[in-house]
C-alpha cells in the first residue's frame, strides 16, 4: 500500500465540516462551463473560465462560509491575476482545494437510457499529481436515472457498475490521503413521483454503501454528496419542501452510517433559493446523527454569472452575489436561514 496519513485525512475531514460553511463546486468541464458562458453572452476561452473562477476564489469574505472549493484539472493549474496558483491563494485563506477526478458519464454498455462513470484508469498516479499541487479531497459523480420505459430503470447493473466505481475511487483517495466524496446522484429529470425518487435513492445508497465496506473504504474519511428527494421536473405533483425534507432524513438515516463526518447536497438544478430552502428545513431537523452543508455549483454561482456577463468591469459585483448566496446557504446550514433574509439584502 501507498503511504495513508490518517491523521491528515480526519484532519480534511473535520476543516470540511466547519459550523455554517460549506463547499463550493467550481469543477464545471470546459464543455458544460461553455454552456453556462452562453447564456450569459460570455466567450470561453482557458483565460475567461480563468477570470471567473478567480473572482469567485478571491471574493471578499467568502471564505466565512466556504471550506473547500472543488477545481477542475484544468482550474488547479491556473493562477490569480497576481500569479498565485489557486489552490495557495486558498489554502492561505483557509479554504481547502479540491478536485474532480473523475472523467465523465458515458453510456453503459447493454443497458439503453444508462450511464457509467470513468476514470479509475491511472487514478493513482493522478491522485499522487493532484495532492503535490494542493488537493485534499476529491469528486466523483455516478449518475443514475429514473425512467419508466419498457425496462424500468435504474437497472441493477447500473446501480452495482456505479457503486463499484465509485468504492474503487474511494480506496484510492483514502490510499494517497485525499478525502473522497462520493457522489451517486439521482437526476430530476423526468416524470417519476416523489415515491420512486424516494425507492431509486434508497437503493442507489445502499448498492453505494455495500461497495464502500467491500473495498474496505473507511466511513470515517469519507463524505457523501448526494441529491435530495425530489419529484421528476415533469411529475404534476410537485413535494413542498417539508415532504423533500422528511423523505431525503428517512432515506439517509436508513443507509449512511452515523460515522460519516458529513453529508454534503448538490443543487441538482433547483432555483437558488429553492436550494437554500430545501437545506435549512433538513438542517433545523433535531438529533441527526451527522452534520449537513451545501455543495452547490449552479445554486451558488446562477447569480454571480449573471452579474459577471464576461466584463472585467462588473467583477466586484459578481463576487457581491457570490457571497450572498454561500452566507445565505452558510445559514440553511445551520437551519438559521429565513427567506425575510434574502429580501433584506436585495
Ligand atoms: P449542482 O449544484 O449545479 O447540481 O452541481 C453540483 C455538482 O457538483 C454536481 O456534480
Amino acid at each position: 500500500m501507498e503511504f495513508m496519513d490518517k491523521h491528515l485525512l480526519s484532519k480534511t475531514a473535520a476543516a470540511m465540516v466547519a459550523k455554517g460553511k460549506g463547499l463550493l463546486a467550481a469543477d464545471e468541464s470546459s464543455g458544460t462551463c461553455e454552456t453556462r458562458f452562453k447564456t450569459i453572452g460570455a466567450a470561453c476561452t482557458e483565460d475567461s473560465r480563468r477570470e471567473y473562477r478567480g473572482l469567485l476564489i478571491t471574493a471578499p469574505g467568502a471564505e466565512q462560509f466556504i471550506s473547500g472549493v472543488i477545481l477542475y484539472d484544468e482550474t488547479i493549474r491556473q493562477k490569480t491575476a497576481d500569479g498565485v496558483p489557486f489552490p495557495d491563494y486558498m489554502a492561505r485563506k483557509g479554504v481547502i482545494p479540491g478536485i474532480k477526478v473523475d472523467t465523465g458519464a458515458k453510456n453503459l454498455a447493454l443497458c439503453p437510457g444508462e450511464k457509467v462513470t470513468e476514470g479509475l484508469d491511472g487514478l493513482r498516479e493522478r491522485l499522487a499529481a493532484y495532492f503535490k499541487l494542493g488537493a485534499r479531497f476529491a469528486k466523483w459523480r455516478a449518475v443514475i436515472t429514473i425512467g419508466e420505459g419498457e425496462v424500468a430503470i435504474p437497472t441493477h447493473a447500473c446501480l452495482y457498475a456505479n457503486a463499484h466505481a465509485l468504492a474503487r475511487y474511494a480506496a484510492l483517495c483514502q490510499e494517497a490521503s485525499i478525502v473522497p466524496i462520493i457522489e451517486p446522484e439521482v437526476l430530476l429529470d423526468g416524470a417519476h413521483t416523489v415515491e420512486r425518487a424516494e425507492e431509486v435513492t434508497e437503493a442507489a445508497l445502499r448498492a453505494t454503501y455495500a461497495a464502500m465496506a467491500a473495498h474496505n473504504v473507511s466511513v470515517e474519511h469519507l463524505i457523501l454528496k448526494t441529491s435530495m428527494v425530489v419529484s421528476g421536473k415533469e411529475c404534476a405533483r410537485q413535494a413542498p419542501v417539508d415532504e423533500v425534507a422528511e423523505r431525503t432524513i428517512r432515506v439517509l438515516k436508513r443507509t449512511v452510517p452515523a460515522a460519516q463526518p458529513v453529508i454534503v447536497f448538490l443543487s441538482g438544478g433547483k432555483s437558488d433559493e429553492a436550494a437554500t430552502a430545501h437545506l435549512n428545513a433538513m438542517a433545523a431537523m433535531q438529533g441527526l446523527p451527522w452534520p449537513l452543508t451545501f455543495s452547490y455549483s449552479r445554486a451558488l454561482q446562477n447569480p454571480s454569472l449573471k452579474a459577471w456577463r464576461g466584463q472585467a468591469s462588473n467583477a466586484a459585483a459578481a463576487q457581491k452575489a457570490f457571497h450572498h448566496r454561500a452566507q445565505m446557504n452558510g445559514l440553511a446550514a445551520q437551519g438559521k436561514w429565513r427567506a425575510e433574509l434574502e429580501k433584506q439584502a436585495a
